[in-house]
């Protein structure tokens, strides 16, 4: 055998074990999690919320996993009751669990913040609720009407203090209204099956 055809032998060898230790087996392991009891699929409004959610990148500040809290601070920090288990994601398609946490994690933000009107203000200007936030602003998913212009069905969001915007009155666009739904309906704190870390727990 020539050096070249070790290498590329070696090479395939080091590529094929990975495959089956991080995707295969995996794989094997969690295809068949069936959903607790507790969570229920998406709604219609909320998935589409979760869209807006992938494209405006919110996945690149935050994270969707409460992590283990015998080696992390991650329930200190009030991100979560316990751990998340393979089960919390069965309806999550694309998975978002993200890797960086520039703002907090948000798998129960429905649950410590519930108010669909705090997320609309905080996605429409961040610093009129949490002065020292830097997290981007999203006001193109809101309209700024002229006072007359609004309309009985329209959602209005009142921005607190001197950040109000003057003379215009703020609406949420669906999309705003879409994506707090979704985030409204983040929470994974109902019991998980002792014995199977909730992963395989059936309906
Ligand atoms: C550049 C990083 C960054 C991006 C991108 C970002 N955020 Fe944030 N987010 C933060 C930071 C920092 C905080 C903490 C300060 C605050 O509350 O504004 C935060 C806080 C939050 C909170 C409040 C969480 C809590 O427990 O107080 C929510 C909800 C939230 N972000 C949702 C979103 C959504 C939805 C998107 C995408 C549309 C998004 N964020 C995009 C950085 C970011």
């Amino acid at each position: 055998m020539t050096r070249i055809s070790l290498i590329a032998l070696g090479a395939f060898a080091i590529m094929a074990s990975a495959i089956c230790l991080l995707v295969l087996l995996p794989n094997a392991m969690l295809s068949d999690v069936a959903a607790p009891s507790a969570l229920a699929d998406y709604t219609a409004v909320q998935a589409q919320g979760r869209a807006i959610y992938v494209r405006e990148g919110c996945v690149y500040c935050h994270s969707q996993q409460v992590r283990d809290p015998s080696f992390t601070t991650d329930v200190d920090r009030g991100w979560g009751t316990r751990a998340t288990v393979p089960a919390d994601y069965v309806f999550d398609r694309p998975h978002l669990l993200g890797t960086m946490r520039t703002g907090p994690d948000l798998i129960n933000v429905g649950q410590r913040l519930p108010d669909i009107g705090w997320h609309l203000i905080h996605l429409y200007d961040p610093r009129s609720l949490v002065s020292w936030s830097t997290m981007p602003a999203f006001p193109y998913l809101f309209e700024r009407k002229a006072p007359g212009d609004v309309r009985a069905e329209d959602r209005v969001v009142a921005i607190p203090g001197t950040r109000a915007p003057k003379g215009v009155i703020v609406v949420a666009r669906p999309e705003a209204i879409a994506l707090a739904e979704y985030l409204i309906s983040l929470s994974r704190q109902y019991p998980v099956n002792a014995t199977t870390g909730g992963s395989h727990d059936p309906r």
